[in-house]
């Protein structure tokens, strides 16, 4: 008989399992294409959704990559995560801040929200509206949108994504936020004033780029119980786990494994749905890539391995998602 496929262990459970995904990769890699529709639930475009991807020019939109990857995921029926329309990162390269007062940045954003949640309002489950708020000192990040229109920018965003977009699930996501700590208990802050004023908020992603640093599953699980208590849906939003460079063990993939494991038990105990990992092969992490993360990182994240091979951390995320 042959093994059961992760999306098939997740759906019987009831779970989401979803990767980032690379437009490049989804248009000229049929092997990708497989393995992704074969063994995932759900997707989230790994850079098709930001402002700059999408904005090559002040007055156009090219919605090209996002379409064929929402596409794709719908005609294989799978969940999209929408990332993200709200970030201080990735904006267009024409964009110039400064040429802008306070409230003609606050129309440009909500222009943005409304045309971008708006377009996939059928199509889109659930958005991340607000990407990385929280700096890691715990206070306000220092971003165009905080600067002219303070931290109401939050609710702006929630509010016009809320307008045309009623259905979907409105989420803020973060970075090192996932255990207890500092920067957590800001977040934490932030999302209850929120609430308090009633911005349509409906969840929290914890990123969990577990990069050297993991994050202790235990802390996990207390963090997203008291998000819960705050009546907030908590999901995992952009996994991936790597030693840091040179230190790899030689049991690496092993422990590796084991991590997921007992990340994706965490959230099976703690009313946490759905997991999404940060890539699918370990040939496009962005470890590989991203600024100075290749001299810091093992550049080896994902479930499965160069050649597209799954790795012990697959069979771990599979089989913790199998066990009663
Ligand atoms: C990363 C992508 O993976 C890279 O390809 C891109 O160059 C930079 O952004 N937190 C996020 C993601 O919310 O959008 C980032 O994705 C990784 C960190």
């Amino acid at each position: 008989m042959a093994e059961q496929t992760l999306r098939a262990a997740a759906a019987e459970r009831g779970f989401d399992v979803g990767a980032a995904v690379d437009a490049d990769a989804l248009a000229t890699d049929p092997s990708y294409r497989r393995r992704l529709a074969r063994e995932f639930t759900a997707v989230t475009p790994e850079n098709a959704l930001k402002m700059g991807p999408l904005r090559p020019s002040p007055d156009t939109y090219d919605f090209g990559d996002a379409d064929a990857v929402v596409g794709f995921a719908r005609a294989h029926d799978m969940r999209v995560r929408g990332h993200t329309l709200v970030w201080h990162n990735q904006t267009p390269s024409w964009f110039r801040p400064w040429e802008y007062t306070d409230d003609e940045i606050g129309e440009f954003l909500r222009t943005h929200v409304h045309t971008v949640a708006g377009r996939y309002r059928s199509a889109i489950d659930t958005w991340d509206v607000v990407n990385e708020a929280v700096a890691d000192d715990g206070e306000m990040r220092e971003t165009v949108w905080y600067d002219a229109l303070g931290e109401e920018y939050l609710d702006l965003a929630f509010g016009w994504a809320d307008e045309v977009a009623p259905d979907a699930d409105l989420y803020y996501n973060d970075y090192g936020a996932d255990a207890v700590n500092g920067k957590s208990d800001a977040v934490y802050d932030l999302l209850s004033r929120l609430l308090g004023r009633g911005v349509p908020v409906d969840g929290v992603g914890l990123q969990l780029h577990a990069l050297g640093d993991w994050p202790d599953p235990d802390s996990v699980a207390e963090n997203v119980a008291r998000f819960r208590d705050l009546g907030l849906d908590v999901e995992i939003t952009e996994m991936d786990v790597a030693f840091p460079a040179g230190e790899a063990p030689p049991d690496a993939l092993a422990r590796q494994a084991d991590y997921y494991a007992e990340v994706v038990e965490t959230c099976l105990d703690a009313g946490v749905d759905s997991l999404t990992v940060w890539g699918v092969d370990d040939a496009r992490t962005w470890l590989r890539s991203f600024r100075e993360f290749p001299e810091r990182y093992t550049g080896d994240p994902l479930l499965f391995d160069d050649a597209g091979d799954p790795k012990p951390a697959y069979h771990a995320v599979r089989d913790a998602l199998g066990r009663s």
